[in-house]
């Protein structure tokens, strides 16, 4: 499968890291926002450099001559994780002025599965009714919400959770979690 795959910056890198690590398999089209660059930094010893080698391709935020900025490129699925309320707002505002917004709208335009994995708490209301207008236009909203009945042991086992849900919703099988 070719997926996109968006990080911006919320908070959550270690789920973006995860969800990478098991599309090893997969043809991925990855795309960092400066925003998640300093997010990078300062909540996880990974390097911008070491995400981007788990991907097959990868893309600055600002460059839309990227092919996944052009509807006539093909991709099955675009997963932005962890998604930030700015861009959340910007696609359900129909702008465009980074490449994962743009890949967002296409997906929007081209009628493509778009995932968007918000953290952030609370909301206001402004950031719930923009999630629903994403979702009654087709996005999967999917917030980075680790269930309990798993009985986590560890950081790592929260973040096995969401991934394993996002890989589901992505048609990618997977056994990070022991299953209900
Ligand atoms: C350490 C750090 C953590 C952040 N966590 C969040 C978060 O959890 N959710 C969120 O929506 N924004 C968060 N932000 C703010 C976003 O990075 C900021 O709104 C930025 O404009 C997002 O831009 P982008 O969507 O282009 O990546 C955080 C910023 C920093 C520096």
């Amino acid at each position: 499968m070719r997926i996109v795959v968006g990080i911006s910056g919320a908070s959550g890198i270690p789920y973006a890291v995860k969800f990478l690590e098991n599309l090893r398999d997969q043809e991925t089209y990855l795309v960092i926002s400066d925003a998640a660059k300093k997010v990078i930094e300062y909540e996880s010893d990974e390097t911008v450099d070491h995400i981007r080698s788990m991907a097959t391709h990868h893309y600055e935020d600002d460059d839309f001559s990227a092919p996944i900025s052009s509807g006539s490129f093909l991709f099955d699925s675009m997963v932005i994780i962890p998604c930030s309320i700015t861009t959340i707002s910007k696609i359900a505002a129909g702008i465009s002025d980074t490449l994962i917004t743009r890949a967002a709208a296409v997906s929007l335009k081209e009628r493509r599965k778009l995932i968007v994995v918000p953290r952030e708490m609370p909301l206001s209301t402004i950031d719930l009714r923009n999630m629903t207008y994403l979702s009654e236009s087709g996005v999967i909203v999917a917030p980075a919400s680790p269930g309990f009945y798993t009985r986590p042991k560890s950081v790592d086992d929260m973040v096995s959770f969401v991934v394993s849900r996002i890989l589901d919703l992505v048609g990618v099988e997977n056994d990070l979690i022991k299953r209900w």
